[in-house]
């Protein structure tokens, strides 16, 4: 079976209608990414039971702590069999390396990967902290993952090119994807066309299809738009 590229973002509020999207959903079509709104709401528990359907789940919970307690809190994470775990490249090299450590004596099979820097921050707002290119942050982060053996980094599918990791294990994982010219929240967006052109591995796509009305019709798009 080919390994889909595409993460829906489960961004719900009420489990009924994660339900709902995961029982038309095909398991073999896509990924699920669940965030720090269902799973502070609904917790493990719905986590197996989207994985008893036989999905993927990228648990996007973005840990940012001392070494110590992102290994544990890691350790717990990996015990529930996701497919993938993540944590912010700005905890640093020794906090990522715990969550390392923990994917590894948990299992070696799952994927830990690290956000560079949220995509919400602008230029400006950098700026306050020193920070004088959101890009050239972008690439220290995504380096700084690479050097402590992560798989990866969430960033803009335009970060791609200047972070400039190239070997094949790698992965770019993207969100700010959109089909047409509506943005939403987001500065910059990209088709999932431009945004695997530009190198990414897997896109996370949310409201584009968890508010369709037709969204096996969406994902099937999307998913030929790749051929
Ligand atoms: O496609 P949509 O804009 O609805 O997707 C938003 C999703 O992408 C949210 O779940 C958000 O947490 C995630 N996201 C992310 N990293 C970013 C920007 C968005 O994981 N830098």
């Amino acid at each position: 079976m080919q390994d889909s590229k595409v993460i829906i973002a489960l961004d719900f509020s009420d489990e009924k209608k994660v339900m709902q999207l995961c029982e038309r959903l095909d398991c073999s079509k896509c990924k699920l990414k669940v965030g720090k709104q269902l799973f502070t709401k609904y917790g493990p528990a719905l986590v197996d039971k989207l994985q008893s359907k036989g999905f993927k789940i990228f648990l996007d919970l973005k840990f940012h702590d001392i070494p110590t307690t992102v290994y544990k809190a890691s350790v717990e994470a990996y015990k529930l069999g996701v497919w993938m775990l993540n944590v912010h490249a700005l905890g640093g090299s020794e906090m990522m390396s715990a969550a390392l450590q923990a994917r590894n004596d948990v299992n070696k099979e799952s994927k830990l990967i690290a956000v560079s820097i949220l995509t919400s921050h602008t230029n400006a707002n950098l700026a306050h902290f020193g920070i004088e290119r959101r890009e050239d942050f972008a690439k220290i982060l995504a380096r700084k993952a690479d050097d402590a053996g992560l798989d990866g980094i969430v960033c803009s599918p335009s970060d791609i090119e200047s972070i400039g990791i190239t070997k094949e294990s790698f992965m770019y994982v993207t969100p700010g994807i959109r089909l047409g010219s509506n943005k939403d929240d987001h500065n910059r967006t990209f088709t999932p066309k431009q945004a695997y052109d530009l190198g990414a591995d897997y896109i996370v796509v949310g409201r584009p299809i968890s508010e369709s009305n037709e969204p096996l019709l969406v994902l099937d798009k999307i998913l030929s738009s790749f051929n």
